[in-house]
């Protein structure tokens, strides 16, 4: 069955289509034609290989002039770096105005080649082909794109619409189960801020997702779209409601950077959506059966929910001094009142805590998570 979702953007006219449906990626050609006639198809060494060359061939026997350009998969390549060598190759092929940009692969390969589509020749058509299920839920909806600096994750980018998200849900078949459990915590994510009964849909389907039961996963992945489009669509630059999206992540970047990164980025906001909802309780918004239930469902979709070390509230609260969401460089947290429910904060939609309370928290995460 085939899913369509419109996502509007604020202002000008930019609407794009969000395609989900087993095998799309086989049914592209035509639609691309419409578009330009030369395609600049970028990927990782990974997914290159696996749909890269394969999509490559496809296009070109509809004659279409398509080129392959790839780099080597992991965050660490997500650089200026990359970016540069990807641009040099496409003029180096001669690809100009007339070129229309496929991001195929992960959030990294969309996120890098999205940018990439924003800044070459002032802007490219960009379709976004995502292959990981953060890819497909996440990273490939809403228009952010960037780059990594050493300075931090995604300081350099831009906010650029595609033309339109193509999902196929059957390139999961080969994405490892660890990347499955990363793209899982957004869905789930999703589900604690804004719809229970997607997140009952979540707890009664376990089995059914995890095999990629294929009604099942689209029917998933559509209903998570839906959640992030509703959002990024009334907050495009994140001045208020988006924020809601970064739900046990102030938390979570905290533990990928004291765990250098041991933890991955799902693993590391699976304990961050745990730890805040303790706050949410602890504030007698959330009542503790939903901790629980929270905390089940993280464990059955594979996530350890375990720290690698003891990390002090100190050096927690170093860590989140930089968050994008702190003032004056404490913390706020977006709160829940309820499974599927976020609370407003007056438009703010995060809250600063009470330090008592932080810290609290903070030890109730080593106490009840810590391996050692
Ligand atoms: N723009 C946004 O709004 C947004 C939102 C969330 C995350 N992100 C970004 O997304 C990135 C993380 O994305 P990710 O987790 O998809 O990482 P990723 O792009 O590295 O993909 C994960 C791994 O899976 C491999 N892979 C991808 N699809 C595959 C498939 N079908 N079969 C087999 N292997 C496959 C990749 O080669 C890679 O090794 C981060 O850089 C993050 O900043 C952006
Ligand atoms: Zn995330």
């Amino acid at each position: 069955m085939s899913r369509q979702i419109t996502c509007t953007p604020p202002a000008g006219d930019r609407s794009y289509v969000i395609e989900i449906q087993h095998g799309s990626l086989k049914l592209q050609a035509a639609y691309l034609a419409s578009l330009a006639p030369r395609i600049a198809i970028i990927t990782d060494d990974v997914v290159a290989d696996l749909y890269g060359q394969q999509l490559q061939k496809q296009l070109q026997q509809h004659k279409l002039e398509a080129h392959l350009f790839t780099f080597p998969p992991g965050e660490q390549h997500k650089t200026r770096t990359t970016k540069e060598a990807l641009e040099n190759q496409l003029f180096e092929k001669g690809l100009g105005r007339d070129t229309a940009v496929i991001a195929l692969g992960g959030g990294i390969t969309t996120d890098m080649a999205g940018f990439l589509a924003a800044t070459y020749c002032r802007g490219l058509p960009l379709v976004m082909v995502p292959t990981s299920l953060l890819g497909m839920v996440d990273a490939s909806i809403g228009g952010k794109t960037g780059v990594d600096v050493p300075y931090g994750k995604n300081l350099l980018g831009a906010i650029y619409q595609p033309k339109r998200v193509v999902i196929d849900p059957a390139t999961l078949v080969s994405l490892p189960k660890r990347e499955f459990a990363n793209g899982m915590v957004e869905m789930i994510k999703h589900g604690l801020i804004a719809n229970s009964e997607f997140l009952h849909y979540l707890e009664t389907h376990v089995q059914a997702l995890k095999n990629l039961d294929s009604e099942g996963i689209e029917r998933a992945i559509f209903e998570s779209c839906m959640i992030k489009k509703a959002i990024v669509e009334q907050d495009e630059t994140e001045q208020g409601k988006r924020r809601l999206l970064n739900f046990g992540h102030t938390i979570g970047h905290a533990l990928e950077t004291l765990s250098t990164y041991q933890l991955a980025h799902g693993e590391a906001v699976a304990i961050g959506l745990l730890v805040e909802s303790y706050f949410s309780m602890r504030l007698g918004l959330l009542d503790g059966a939903s901790l629980i239930r929270i905390k089940a469902l993280l464990q059955q979709y594979g996530l350890p929910l375990k720290l690698p070390a003891h990390y002090s509230p100190q050096a927690m609260l170093d860590a989140m001094a930089m968050d994008k969401k702190s003032t004056k460089g404490k913390p706020r947290f977006v709160v829940l009142e309820a499974i599927g429910s976020s609370a407003e904060c007056e438009g703010h939609y995060c809250m600063a805590m009470e330090e008592k309370l932080l810290i609290d928290g903070l030890q109730w995460m080593n106490d009840d998570l810590c391996r050692h």
